[in-house]
């Protein structure tokens, strides 16, 4: 039998109309959640990222602002810009695009933005409360990954995921977020001898290597549950995930597909993150 689409669009629209609805109420409060976006250069990837974010702003009713900078801008140019985002109200979520020019320590610029207003969750102390548990702005592309297993109706608790993959963006912390979940974790990565064997033992497999096709049915147990974080850009100019949808689709019990999958949930829990900061700001809870 076929695995079940795992579609990424439709549970993205539904926690849209969601947002929608929570702005709405923030609205009747004097608050409109507001999202700057940072972009530094001309990378072309980078520039259709940062308008679908923007959009995505208009279409929630969010405040939003675009700062694109010249590819030359100084580190201490940007960090002048964060501090004053740091400090204006209007402001509830500060996203700086990556990757910066070489010029620039992304390191000091992640830094720089104050925790309250991390809505990508890659400030050290917002991935320390991450590990810890603690309440914080969870990174969205994992936490799109959780929140589709969730609302598939899937159990995590007690079953065993494994995450190849380990970068900061997506495998360190989908790999925090899954023991969150009181899922049983094994990440893999390049330098891991029996990647297939482990993998296969895998009720819930999550790949994000950014290799085309990489993962084939050898590595799926059968029935598993397998999302798909890669967005690759195929010769023929097609998008393809990491995994080999096809050849996996009569192994797996549920796939992601790519484009239609994780891909759509990024941008969403982005603006989930805003909404969350805009009322922790303002005491509402969450
Ligand atoms: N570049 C590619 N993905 C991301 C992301 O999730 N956040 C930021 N800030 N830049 C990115």
């Amino acid at each position: 039998m076929s695995a079940q689409r795992i579609e990424g669009k439709q549970i993205s629209d539904a926690i849209r109309a969601e947002i929608v609805q929570e702005t709405a109420e923030l609205k009747k409060k004097g608050i409109v959640p507001g999202l700057a976006v940072v972009l530094v250069g001309e990378d072309p990837a980078s520039k259709v990222y940062v308008g679908s974010k923007a959009k995505a702003c208009e279409q929630l009713g969010f405040y939003s602002e675009v700062h694109r900078l010249a590819e030359n801008t100084s580190q201490s140019d940007l960090l002048a810009l964060i501090e004053k985002l740091n400090k204006q109200d209007s402001i509830h979520g500060i996203l700086v695009q990556l990757p910066l020019p070489k010029h620039i320590d992304e390191k000091a610029v992640i830094d720089a933005i104050s925790v309250h207003k991390d809505v990508d969750g890659f400030h050290p102390v917002s991935v320390g409360n991450l590990v810890i548990g603690d309440v914080s702005l969870l990174p969205c592309t994992p936490a799109g990954v959780i929140e589709m297993i969730k609302r598939t109706g899937i159990e995590i608790a007690g079953k065993h995921a494994v995450v190849i993959g380990r970068s900061n963006i997506v495998g360190k912390p989908v790999a925090m977020l899954l023991l969150r979940e009181h899922a049983t974790v094994t990440v893999c990565h390049s330098k891991t001898p029996n990647m297939e064997e482990i993998a296969r033992t895998a009720d819930i497999l999550v790949v994000a290597i950014g290799k085309a096709k990489a993962i084939g049915a050898s590595y799926v147990k059968p029935g598993a549950v397998v999302i798909d974080v890669g967005i690759n850009r195929l010769e023929d100019g097609k998008l393809a995930g990491d995994v080999d949808y096809d050849a996996v689709l009569e192994t797996a019990g549920y796939i992601t597909p790519v484009p239609g999958g994780v891909g759509p949930m990024t941008i969403t829990m982005l603006m989930l993150n805003t909404l969350k900061a805009a009322k922790q700001t303002h005491a509402i809870g969450v």
